[in-house]
């Protein structure tokens, strides 16, 4: 089997609102799946109905081969989830929290001592197995969390947000294990706002905004699509009127990062020649200039403006 889990026309709403809108996507064996998408996209919704914590209104997931609407505990059974607000109990210990979890899947004693002494090992903890969770940073619990939901050694594992809110260190141990994860042949599926964290751990990204999915491709692809977003960047020996720049250029955006300029145009000659003639014209100097391919960022961008057009 090619795909580990197949999603068509899944849909959810809320009363008024509709958070998961007729997604359709497939998610390849051993892969690590993004969905990418700002905050209310819809990301937490679709992991939620994926394992099979709420239903949908319409549309079906099949996690290999099972249903998850009809067979939810034979789906369920190859699933691993960390998901998007913490749940292990702060009163237990580690050691407690993952031989309870464990014991819910029906895993034998000796197997779960294994298990449990070998991930948390994996993941630093091992020392502190027999403090209360209380006493945990947030980077700890989230660790611990990812042992839970890796104790009975699930063929798909899902990350809700994983490294929202963690230190940079605790976020940067997470990304490298999830790798690590996926090269053992464990499928990921990780949802994330963070556009630097889709375009480093990703084979695939689905961007997702109210509900509905704008694009699925890889992250080289997803930039390549849009070669039209190309940019220039530019800094001059003094500060310049932002405004003045976009006035004299066609470009369809102008933004100030820092002491640069970026200007997204698809007509890189011309913007450079009317900036060139425009530092000439007011006595500046040109200090830097590049142009630049575009980012995850730019494409993500474009892709949600596209979206909101009409929409609102
Ligand atoms: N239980 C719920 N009741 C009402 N509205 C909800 C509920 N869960 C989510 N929503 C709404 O659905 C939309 C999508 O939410 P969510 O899936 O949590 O987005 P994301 O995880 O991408 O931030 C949001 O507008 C949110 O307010
Ligand atoms: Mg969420």
């Amino acid at each position: 089997m090619r795909n580990i889990i197949e999603v068509a026309g899944l849909t959810k709403r809320f009363g008024e609102i509709t958070a998961v809108d007729h997604i359709d996507f497939e998610v390849r064996k051993g892969e690590i799946f993004g969905f990418l998408g700002p905050n209310g996209a819809g990301k937490t919704t679709t992991i939620r109905i994926l394992t099979g914590i709420i239903k949908p209104d319409s549309g079906e997931a099949i996690i290999l081969g099972y249903d998850i609407l009809r067979n939810p505990l034979k789906a369920k059974q190859f699933i691993g989830v960390v998901p998007e607000t913490a749940n292990a109990y702060i009163d237990l210990t580690a050691w407690q929290n993952l031989m309870l979890t464990a014991e819910l899947y029906g895993i034998p004693k000796r197997e779960r001592h294994a298990r449990a002494e070998r991930l948390l090992k994996d993941l630093g903890l091992y020392q502190r197995r027999n403090s209360l969770v209380r006493g945990f940073s947030k980077g700890m619990k989230q660790k611990l969390i990812l042992c839970m939901a890796l104790i009975s050694n699930p063929q798909i594992l899902f990350l809700d947000e994983p490294t929202t809110g963690l230190d940079v260190e605790s976020a940067r141990f997470l990304r490298s294990y999830v790798r690590q994860l996926s090269k053992q042949g464990t499928t990921v599926f990780l949802s994330t706002h963070n556009m630097e964290e889709a375009n480093k751990l990703c084979d695939r990204i689905a961007i997702i905004n109210h509900g509905k999915i704008a694009a699925i491709d890889t992250p080289e692809n997803l930039k390549m699509k849009s070669k039209g977003l190309k940019s220039i960047e530019i800094s001059f020996n003094k500060p310049v009127d932002v405004e003045a720049i976009r006035k004299v250029t066609d470009a369809s955006r102008v933004e100030k990062l820092g002491d640069k300029i970026k200007l997204h145009t698809n007509k890189i000659d011309e913007t450079i020649c009317v900036l060139v003639n425009y530092a000439r014209e007011n006595n500046l100097k040109i200090v830097s200039l590049n142009t630049l391919t575009p980012s995850l960022e730019d494409v993500f961008i474009e892709l949600i403006k596209k979206k909101h057009v009409g929409a609102d």
